[in-house]
């Protein structure tokens, strides 16, 4: 090679460098666009407004003449047309085709790009959508979503100008945008579901306060206005027939026992009703609130850390395991002082709920020996609801030294996050 031929070799690989770093700069350039779009829509937190987003800048980025959002139907294993854009595809909402047919649904089964330059040489293509389109389709862009390794559906992008064709680029740009956008779909599906759920919870607190409030009229409410006017009858009759004084007593002790139960039948009602729909550390708030103001009890309530809310199953045993010790401590321990401890650990995947008294204690082997004998369930109970929730539950206690029970479960298989019923 000549001196001046190996020069014009040299020039042109400069060239092709230089038109390689221009088209990589371009690349940059709009993949920067791309990122900035994707993640101004990643607070979009409301489903149908998200979704005409996504495609209005799908379309915008790409030039494109119209453009579509399929979503993926995993209970028909459908697709549906989500959102439709220019062309006069609009009507196309709503309508369902098989996962597997079509071009959109060579993408969503195949979970790869496509690009098709001239879709009416493409038997892929539905003629049918093709139609409800008013202008003729040359090339079209289809690219699959996917979030977590989960199909969400298919973005496609439409050219109706002829000679207009998608490259490698803009299936790059495209599939980028795509999988990012879907990651905020799942993340508005996700928001309207807990709201959806919030919702349904709100209704069902409503309707469980009217019926207490009914409950409470015409029950207590009724027989303390009987009570009242049976008193007022009985300051009489002690004036002028006090020999039949007692009679009436005796009546209205019946009748105050009866509100007393309903009462006491309403408040064990109460419980689950703040269980449910706060969780279990706002409902021992009450819980230790009430017991502070009603039983005169020095009881105190600790959260040594934080923990995500649990299931709602793990919910209610622990709260019947703190209710039943608590109650025996009332009942037997003549405490000065009982403390309810939570003590997440996070690292070690436990939580652990103490309840601590102060009192006089008991001989728990000795209480264990005879327990068949005793036909009391509280000990039972406790355990069987622990270990229901995969919990360890042990208890400590001296006579003269208090009572410790401990109930200690997994953290993580509990939480409600981990759980089926959501
Ligand atoms: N905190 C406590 N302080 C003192 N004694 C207790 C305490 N908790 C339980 N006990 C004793 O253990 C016994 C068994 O309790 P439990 O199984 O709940 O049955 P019950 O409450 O029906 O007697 C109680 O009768 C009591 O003697
Ligand atoms: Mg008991």
């Amino acid at each position: 090679m000549t001196e001046l031929q190996e020069l014009a070799a040299l020039s042109e690989k400069i060239n092709n460098l230089e038109a390689n770093f221009e088209e990589a700069q371009h690349r940059i350039a709009v993949l920067h666009v791309v990122h900035e779009v994707a993640g101004s829509l990643a607070s979009e937190l409301n489903l149908d407004p998200l979704l005409h987003k996504i495609l209005a800048a799908a379309v915008e980025v790409m030039h494109a003449s119209a453009g579509s959002l399929i979503l993926l139907d995993e209970l028909t294993d459908e697709m549906v047309f989500a959102v439709i854009e220019g062309g006069g595809g609009e009507n196309l909402k709503g309508v369902r085709f098989a996962r597997d047919k079509g071009i959109a649904g060579w993408v969503a089964t195949h979970r790869k790009p496509l690009i098709v330059d001239d879709v009416n040489k493409d038997n892929r293509y539905y003629q049918s959508i093709a139609d409800t389109f008013n202008f003729k389709l040359t090339s079209l862009l289809c690219v699959p979503m996917i979030s977590r390794n989960k199909l969400i559906g298919v973005l496609q992008v439409l050219q109706s100008k002829p000679d207009h064709y998608f490259g490698d680029l803009d299936q790059t740009l495209l599939t980028t945008f795509a999988n990012q956008t879907a990651i905020a779909i799942e993340n508005a599906r996700l928001y309207e579901s807990l709201k959806e759920e919030r919702d349904r919870l709100v209704v069902v607190e409503d309707e469980i306060r009217k019926r207490l409030a009914r409950d409470l009229h015409d029950g207590p409410t009724q027989l303390l206005a009987s009570i009242i006017m049976s008193l007022t009858f009985t300051k009489e009759l002690i004036k002028h027939a006090p020999e039949h004084a007692l009679a009436e007593i005796d009546l209205n002790l019946g009748v105050s026992e009866k509100a007393l139960k309903q009462l006491r039948t309403f408040l064990f009602d109460l419980r689950p009703v703040i269980l449910e729909t706060q969780g279990l550390i706002p409902a021992l708030e009450v819980y230790t609130e009430r017991l502070a103001e009603t039983d005169n009890l020095n009881i105190i309530l600790t959260t040594e850390g934080e923990f995500e809310r649990l299931s709602p199953r793990a919910e209610v045993a622990i709260f019947a395991v703190i209710q039943e010790a608590v109650n025996n401590a009332k009942k037997y321990a003549q405490a000065s002082r009982i403390d309810l401890i939570l003590r997440p650990d996070i690292s070690q995947n436990t939580l652990t709920v103490l309840i601590k008294d102060d009192g006089k204690g008991f001989d728990v082997h000795a209480m264990k020996t005879g327990y068949d004998q005793r036909g009391s369930l509280g000990m039972i109970n406790m355990q069987e609801r622990t270990s229901a929730i995969n919990g360890v539950f042990t208890i400590h206690s001296e006579v003269g030294h208090g009572t410790e029970v401990i109930l200690s479960l997994p953290l993580d298989e509990n939480l409600l996050s981990h759980s089926k019923d959501i």
